[in-house]
């Protein structure tokens, strides 16, 4: 790969890129990230991402490491440098790097990380042949609002999918599910009503779910926000996960029982082409 990436100022062919071993991103997880998706060349959902990561630094109180039209600058230019058409973009912000102490320190510079990833996100297979999930308990910490980069639960839980022949799993606390390993989860009930888990600190607050719901609503679709359980989704129509990385993906099998007919639905269908053709509008 010969990525040209940013790091603290610079665009660098990604083997000169590096962060010093005292960050605390690496020595505390003490980061916060974004991923942006593109698609023909421009960046879906970008306010929305600006938002969440102004208010993932404000959390934490760590300080803005540029301006927002600095960050688009950013990302544009990574677009053009990269010739990315259709993949994301990942950013990642750490307090900086200092002695290593638990104590925040007073005055380090923030670090700033960003990288394209090309990957075809609007055919990709798995549209046509749905996720199997497994479902495990939520062992994560209790601020999931906050986008931080200590991504070590999700990604055992995302192992044992693997391991168990699935593609992901959704996470289960009290009974209730509260999301995928890197997505939001939403059943389809046979009332036609979409049902997701509403926004508290259980959760991280998708911007393709906000866009999601928004545009859905538009369209006359009735949205619940609640929690649901297993049974419920062992029952439903249809079942979706949505994030930057997947956009409004169909969800077939929890663990190892179909869901509905066990094939892609025409509901999860038809947000997917929803979402895609308006947040394409809104593209910048
Ligand atoms: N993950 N929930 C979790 C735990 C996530 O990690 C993500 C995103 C989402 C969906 O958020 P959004 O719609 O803003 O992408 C929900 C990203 C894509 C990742 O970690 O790669």
């Amino acid at each position: 790969m010969n990525r040209i990436v940013y790091v603290n100022g610079k665009y660098l062919p990604e083997e000169e890129a590096s962060v010093s071993i005292f960050d605390r991103g690496f020595l505390f997880a003490d980061g916060v990230y974004e991923v942006t998706s593109v698609l023909e060349g421009k960046l879906i959902d970008f306010p929305g991402h600006l938002r969440r990561l102004a208010r993932s630094l404000n959390e934490l109180g760590m300080a803005k490491p540029c301006s927002d039209e600095e960050l688009l600058e950013i990302h544009r230019q990574l677009v053009a440098q990269n010739n990315l058409e259709e993949g994301m973009i990942y950013l990642q912000v750490t307090r900086g790097a200092a002695d290593r102490d638990f104590v925040f320190p007073k005055n380090a510079t923030p670090t700033i990380v960003l990288f394209t990833q090309a990957k075809k996100l609007r055919n990709s297979p798995k549209i046509n042949l749905g996720y199997k999930v497994i479902t495990v308990p939520d062992l994560r910490w209790k601020r999931r609002d906050i986008k931080t980069v200590q991504l070590l639960y999700p990604s055992m839980a995302k192992m044992e999918a693997t391991k168990a022949g699935a593609d992901d799993a959704w996470l289960v606390e009290d009974g209730y599910i509260t999301e995928g390993t890197s997505n939001n989860a939403y059943i389809v009930q046979s009332t036609g009503d979409i049902v997701t888990r509403n926004l508290s600190n259980d959760i991280l607050h998708g911007i393709t779910r906000a866009s999601l719901l928004e545009f859905a609503s538009a369209e006359g679709v009735r949205v619940v926000q609640r929690p649901f359980t297993v049974d419920e989704a062992l029952e439903a129509e249809e079942a979706f996960i949505t994030a930057a990385s997947l956009f409004v993906a169909p969800v077939v099998e929890i663990d190892g029982k179909p869901i509905g007919s066990g094939k892609p639905g025409p509901v999860v269908s038809t947000l997917r082409e929803i979402y895609l053709t308006k947040a394409m509008e809104k593209a910048i």
